[in-house]
């Protein structure tokens, strides 16, 4: 294999074409989180993926396609409230989790008779796919549980001595994962939450049923699956001024919404939006987690945002990020 050098981050989707068509992986950037790409339909390749991000094949993947027009080529028995769907948010970043066809191969699916697939709104991954003869799986470009990317910087920190190809997209537009809709009985269910809030999928689905047994989701009450991860310990509170009182002598970074909050062992701090703004505070979300975990911290105190909207989405992941981390029995 050929060593990966300095030009690794490239905006040229003819490389990424060549490396994709010879089963290597790619990064590729979407609106929103880069990914890490495979020909969804080489086992070769999307076994890869499990490889490098250390993810258990027991997890399933996200099919990317490049248009609503060939969702049939993935799935069946689509209901219309999910074609309805498509219709509003494609390109964009909603996931739908359809049957699947007998052609996905099970390593995509992790065995299930569900589909994930998307069409990612970024220009550079669109022309990418368009220019491809099969779609591409694409989980978060990050090791398994931690911080995903929105820079390709980000992912040449984790990957740049695997990767070959990382497309330069720029900074992802939204900064949080899609969200994901899947069907019982033809009922809407939300799978996860992500850059489009459940209430704007609610006004074209009518009410959505939680579901709290994937794997992103608590397991139970008070198993709080541990994801989006810093290395550095993080706690989330509504009351960070109060934390920091019992926090003493620490060399603490926080993660704010729109207020600064003084206090003399604070040596790091990024606020998310001065405005108050949650979809501004959603795509400076991660990269500022990313500066947070690299500034050498004792500990990371991060601010509960607003619970509405975009706000449930931030919420969710700054509980996952500050989730303990298990321990060996
Ligand atoms: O925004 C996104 O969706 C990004 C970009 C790169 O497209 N991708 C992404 O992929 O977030 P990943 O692998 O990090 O998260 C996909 C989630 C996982 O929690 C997985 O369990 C769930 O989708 N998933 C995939 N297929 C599924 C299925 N058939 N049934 C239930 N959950 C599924
Ligand atoms: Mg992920």
């Amino acid at each position: 294999m050929r060593q990966p050098d300095s030009n690794m981050i490239t905006t040229d989707i003819d490389r990424a074409i060549a490396v994709l068509q010879q089963d290597g992986l790619v990064a590729i950037p979407t609106e929103t989180v880069y990914g890490l790409a495979a020909n969804a339909y080489s086992e070769v390749a999307v076994r890869k993926i499990f490889a490098l991000k250390q993810r258990p094949l027991s997890n399933p993947l996200i099919v990317h396609i490049p248009s609503t027009e060939v969702l049939d080529e993935i799935a069946l028995h689509i209901p219309d409230v999910a074609w309805k769907l498509a219709e509003k948010c494609w390109p964009g970043p909603l996931t739908l989790l359809l049957e699947k066809r007998a052609h996905i191969p099970e390593v995509v699916t992790a065995g299930k008779d569900t589909v994930a697939v998307r069409v990612p709104a970024h220009p550079l991954t669109r022309a990418l796919l368009e220019n491809l003869p099969f779609p591409l799986v694409a989980p978060s470009a990050n090791p398994f549980g931690s911080i995903s990317p929105t820079r390709a910087e980000h992912v040449s920190k984790y990957f740049g001595k695997e990767l070959e190809v990382i497309l330069d997209g720029g900074e992802c537009r939204k900064g949080l994962e899609s969200t994901i809709v899947g069907f019982e009985h033809g009922q809407p269910v939300l799978y996860r939450r992500g850059s489009i809030p459940a209430e704007e999928i609610e006004k074209i689905t009518g009410p959505l049923k939680a579901v709290t047994n994937n794997d992103e989701a608590p397991l139970a009450p008070g198993m709080q699956s541990r994801h989006y991860a810093p290395d550095t310990p993080t706690i989330l509170t509504d009351d960070v001024a109060g934390k920091l009182g019992a926090l003493e002598g620490k060399k603490i970074g926080l993660l704010l919404f729109q207020n600064p909050v003084e206090h003399k062992d604070v040596v790091h701090c990024e606020i998310l939006s001065a405005s108050g703004n949650l979809e501004e505070a959603a795509s400076n979300l991660y990269a500022a987690l990313h500066r947070l975990d690299g500034a050498a911290l004792d500990m990371i105190v991060a601010e509960r945002v607003p619970d509405t909207g975009l706000g449930k989405t931030i919420n969710d992941k700054l509980e996952r990020a500050s989730a303990v981390k298990p321990t060996m029995p």
